[in-house]
């Protein structure tokens, strides 16, 4: 008997729940760090090249995969050949490494809800967020201890991340109807606060103004990409889990069209919020919005936006949506790296319940994420986001597009992709993603690997970068290559047994 794969209720639905997997954190909080870190201006020609390079024909490479195998990443993978299993493992537990660390951001957003009430940030948001909420440490090397009301917010968090999937698809489907819209109204509402400070016109100029020279910065263009990767939940066996519980003839290009412009505009927008807000901070405290933008880095939404929004009329109850829509923007990401995880769990161990799943990894999740609430844990917390975006994702995807290219055959997707959708997409796609991005992917993996090598990123020490970089890759893919090897060994000793 085979059992039935769970669907969706409705094609709305779907969409509704890869927007809401990729608008999240990365909207809100990582684009406009990187936005201001890297010159305002000066990123978003690299972003919106990625996004059609790179993001939208991946997009629908995920997208197709899932639909077309009907299984989660690591099951997907394998169907397409038995030893690229690791394949789907090494997305999903980059996955994993990525959800332990999105769970703690939200813990800070949760103490913040509650510290909205009273606006306890005060004047000075940059120290209350440093001192008062991480009580953040010297350096990595005093990691001092943990910071417990983080803590009980991360238990907080994690208890309902899992209610949102303990019934799997049927209860995501609920749950997507109130995350994915109502931070987007919510959102707007600030832009509009923002967009009529004094000074905000100075903080939209830097944010719009493109610097060509910061075009010749490679770090840029790394940033841009692993941006684009992140915020389209590319490479982490989401997107693919997802569209195995579409029906195999759904639509796939426009889907994938309609969630990349959904997701890069409320970046955008977003960008805007935060950049007149910087540009209103700069006239008032006399500091350059470069300065301002780019000394905050991960910190910036935590700083900036309170800061914003203590200056509403009815301050209180605007910090107080605010904090929602940031923790109901964040859960279905969140619940989302779950869901690949569980789905690829559920696909290997079809007797077990879903529900028991969903609960081990969200405890597995949640022990791994402690070491973030430390008094170090913000800068654990930049390093291990470095490594995994810059390098497990862009290597992930890499590895992803050599097993569809090479095993499967672009043109053969491509076919597929086009009996079942209405937009056709063209020849181009198959060349983009047989030849253009696999390049621009190793050439952006290799050139970060020189500038990480000759320069500790973040000026870190160096057994910090390790233990929180490279360590975490290396097990995430030694992990993923030996998985590839015994599952195939087991397999072929099914095999000759029957
Ligand atoms: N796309 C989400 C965001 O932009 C983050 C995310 C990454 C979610 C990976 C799921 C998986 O916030």
């Amino acid at each position: 008997m085979t059992i039935q794969r769970e669907r969706w209720s409705s094609k709305l639905i779907f969409i509704f729940a890869a927007v809401g997997s990729a608008v999240g954190l990365g909207n809100v909080w990582r684009f406009p760090y990187l936005a201001g870190k890297y010159g305002g201006g000066a990123f978003l020609i690299p972003y919106i090249i990625m996004l059609f390079v790179l993001g939208l024909p991946l997009l629908i490479m995920e997208f197709a995969i899932g639909q077309k195998m009907q299984l989660g990443a690591v099951g997907a993978f394998q169907k397409i050949k038995q030893k690229l299993a690791g394949i789907g493992m090494a997305a999903v537990l980059c996955g994993f490494v990525v959800v332990t660390y999105y769970a703690v951001i939200m813990a800070w957003s949760l103490l913040y809800m509650f510290f909205s009430f009273k606006l306890s940030w005060g004047a000075d948001t940059e120290s209350f967020f440093f001192n008062q909420v991480l009580h953040l440490s010297g350096g990595a090397g005093d990691p001092g201890q943990i910071v417990l009301p983080i803590l009980f917010a991360l238990v907080a968090v994690w208890i309902m991340i899992y209610f949102s999937i303990w019934k799997g698809v049927k209860s995501v489907g609920k749950v997507v109807m109130i995350t994915m819209p109502l931070p987007v109204i919510l959102l707007v509402v600030l832009l509009i606060r923002g967009v009529t400070l004094p000074g905000a016109a100075d903080g939209i100029i830097f944010y719009l103004k493109p610097d060509f020279n910061a075009l010749l910065d490679l770090a840029v263009w790394r940033a841009a990409a692993s941006q684009i990767f992140f915020t389209l939940s590319l490479a982490f066996g989401i997107m693919i889990a997802y569209a195995s519980f579409q029906h195999e003839s759904s639509d796939i290009s426009k889907t994938a069209i309609i969630t990349s412009l959904i997701n890069s505009t409320i970046s955008i927008v977003a960008g805007f919020a935060v950049f007149s807000t910087l540009g209103y901070m700069a006239v008032q405290s006399g500091v350059s919005i470069a300065d301002l933008a780019g000394a905050s880095g991960p910190s910036l939404a935590f700083i900036v936006f309170p800061k914003a929004l203590s200056l509403m009329p009815m301050a209180g109850l605007f910090a107080v949506l605010f904090f929602v829509m940031l923790i109901s923007l964040a859960i279905d990401s969140a619940f989302s790296l779950v869901e690949a995880a569980s789905t690829v769990l559920c696909d290997n161990y079809p007797h077990l319940r879903k529900e028991d799943i969903s609960f081990y990894v969200c405890v597995a999740n949640f022990i791994c994420g402690i070491i973030f609430t430390s008094f170090a844990g913000l800068y654990y917390l930049d390093i291990t986001d470095h490594f995994i975006t810059n390098y497990g994702l862009v290597a992930a995807g890499l590895l992803e597009i050599w097993a569809v290219v090479h095993f499967y055959g672009a043109e053969k997707l491509r076919a597929y992709i086009n009996e079942v959708s209405d937009i056709k997409i063209g020849r181009l796609w198959s060349i983009t993603i047989t030849y253009i991005i696999p390049v621009l992917l190793l050439v952006l993996l290799i050139t970060g690997l020189v500038q990480d090598i000759s320069e500790p990123y973040g000026g870190y020490p160096q057994w910090a970068l390790f233990c929180f970089g490279w360590l975490v890759l290396i097990m995430v893919f030694t992990a993923s290559f030996l998985f590839s090897h015994f599952a195939a060994k087991s397999r072929e000793k099914e095999e000759k047994t029957l």
